[in-house]
């Protein structure tokens, strides 16, 4: 019988992960209940037990989990950092592509605007345990694309742990009030989990040399202006006030302004058209 190769998603049940499998239908699909990739040997069999080697590795398990991050950042480091780093090296051995997920808070924010080769400087553990894995990735991958996105949105993932999007808070927060407050001075790409896996799915087809892409929709939102966007779209009369992010105490610094620049790849479409698509209208 002719062999079978498929994409591998780790973290498949998440959201991005989800939308990953539905492209891929036909992906070997491991979440935590398959393997916990922190116990390494387990994960070597369950590697080792693949009726044929994947097409490519596709990782969207992370700690993501920014303000815990503060008080665990040895877990973060443990599922940002050292894992990707085990598995670019097993990727590489075996000639397997692999991609791996950043984020625009390896930045600082003090620059605003950021293309894939300016110098991360992450405020927090979360951002510096992603600034870790993405060097491990590129000092010991063999074809490896670091894809950094930033502030997902779509379906939740399948996993119960799996994070409700900003969209899902906003739209639970309109049943029970008629005015909400979102922070205005903290600006951020915005990334519709689709299209990033669809644009995941055209990178890995495109094949260009192994380095960091940036991967959002086009434009660039604070909290406000989406929340805003998303009862625009569904006709809600809920009243957006915007306030500084110091309203919202929270541990870990985040960049005022931190939009990921894509130069290097076809660009995705603009959020709001995103947002739309996604909200059904
Ligand atoms: N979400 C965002 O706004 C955002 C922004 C920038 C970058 N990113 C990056 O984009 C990528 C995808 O994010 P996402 O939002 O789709 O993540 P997610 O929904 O949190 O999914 C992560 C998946 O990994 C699984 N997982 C966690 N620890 C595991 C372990 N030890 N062994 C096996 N599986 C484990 C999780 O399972 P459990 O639910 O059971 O833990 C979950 O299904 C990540 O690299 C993330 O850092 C995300």
């Amino acid at each position: 019988m002719a062999e079978i190769r498929r994409v591998l998603v780790l973290g498949a049940k998440g959201t991005l992960g989800g939308q990953l499998m539905r492209l891929y239908p036909e992906a070997t699909a491991w979440d935590r209940e398959d393997v916990d990739v922190l116990d390494s040997s387990a994960l070597e069999a369950r590697l080792d037990d693949l009726p044929s080697l994947p097409l490519a590795v596709v990782n969207c398990v992370a700690f993501n989990d920014v303000d815990g991050a503060e008080d665990r950042p040895g877990q973060a480091f443990a599922l940002n950092a050292e894992f990707p780093g085990r598995l670019a090296q097993w990727t590489k051995e075996k000639g397997v592509p692999l991609v791996h997920y950043s984020t625009n808070y390896v930045f600082d924010g003090a620059r605003g605007e950021y293309r894939e080769s300016d110098a991360p400087a992450p405020l927090s553990a979360y951002g510096r345990s992603k600034w870790r894995g993405e060097q491990l990735v590129a000092q010991h991958g063999g074809q490896w694309y670091v894809v950094r996105t930033a502030v997902i949105f779509g379906p939740k993932g399948e996993s119960e742990l799996s994070k409700k999007s900003f969209v899902d808070i906003m739209l639970e927060l309109a049943a029970k009030r008629d005015t909400i407050e979102a922070v205005a001075d903290e600006v951020n790409s915005v990334t519709y989990a689709a299209d990033l896996a669809a644009g995941t799915r055209a990178l890995l087809e495109a094949a260009p040399p192994s380095g960091t892409y940036h991967v959002t929709n086009h434009g660039s939102a604070s909290w406000f202006d989406f929340a805003r966007e998303i009862y625009r779209i569904t006709g809600k009369s809920t009243t957006v006030l915007p306030v500084p992010s110091t309203r919202f105490p929270r541990k870990a610094k985040r960049p005022a302004r931190a939009i990921l620049l894509n130069t290097q790849l076809p660009p995705l479409r603009p959020w709001q058209e995103a947002l739309a698509d996604f909200l059904g209208s």
